[in-house]
């Protein structure tokens, strides 16, 4: 990780107030709109949207699920999420803290997401994550992020050397497999973001 996550956070929370605003590129929609139709929740399922942010993927999927929980290392950008919440009436979602490799939820969940966040850890550090995330038991995980389909070029798009760290995609459908999920779907977005969906395999 090439900044502490308390610089990670302290640098979400100055950037809140306009985030939504800046997030205007057709690539970042498309890895919403992946990540969103992907995660596909049923009417009872519970949600897990780690690095939500300003909650992009969590009000997205409400109305389809039963309850969706947002977490984030950035009170600034949790606060957003929070008046978003209470502005638009939306009752079955919830914000706090919480991190990939402490997601701060005491119970099972049955779809994870995320979109553009693990990238800020390093290639270990993600693989604990994608094993943090597979003990909470979800039998869908999907992964929008900065992942690098081809060479790295720190010029295009969606990658800042000094901030980031995206994994190859074959190094994400690693630790999946590893952690006992299959990949089912993977959506290339640029040579530098995209979707990755992870099913669990089911054991007889
Ligand atoms: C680029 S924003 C993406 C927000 C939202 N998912 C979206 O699609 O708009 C990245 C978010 O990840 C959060 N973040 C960074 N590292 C994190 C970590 N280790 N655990 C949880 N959240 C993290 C940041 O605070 C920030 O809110």
């Amino acid at each position: 990780m090439k900044k502490s996550l308390d610089e990670h956070a302290e640098r979400f929370s100055d950037h809140a107030d306009a985030y939504d605003e800046d997030q205007d590129s057709a690539a970042y929609r498309a890895c919403v709109n992946f990540v969103v139709d992907h995660a596909a929740p049923e009417s009872d399922d519970v949600v897990l949207d780690l690095g939500t942010g300003t909650g992009a993927i969590a009000f997205a999927l409400a109305s389809d699920a039963a309850e969706i929980i947002g977490r984030d290392i950035s009170d600034g950008m949790l606060e957003k999420a929070r008046e978003k919440a209470d502005g638009r009436g939306v009752e079955n979602v919830s914000f706090g803290d919480g991190r990939f490799r402490a997601p701060n939820v005491d119970r099972p969940v049955d779809i994870v997401t995320s979109n553009f966040a693990m990238h800020h850890l390093g290639d270990d550090e993600k693989r604990e994550a994608i094993d943090t995330i597979a003990d909470l038991g979800p039998r869908r995980i999907v992964l929008g992020d900065v992942m690098l389909f081809g060479d790295d070029d720190p010029d295009a798009p969606f990658y800042s050397p000094e901030v980031d760290d995206p994994a190859t995609v074959g190094v994400l459908a690693d630790a999946f497999t590893d952690a006992g999920y299959a990949l089912t779907a993977v959506e290339m977005v640029t040579e530098q973001a995209g979707v990755l969906v992870a099913e669990r395999v089911k054991s007889d």
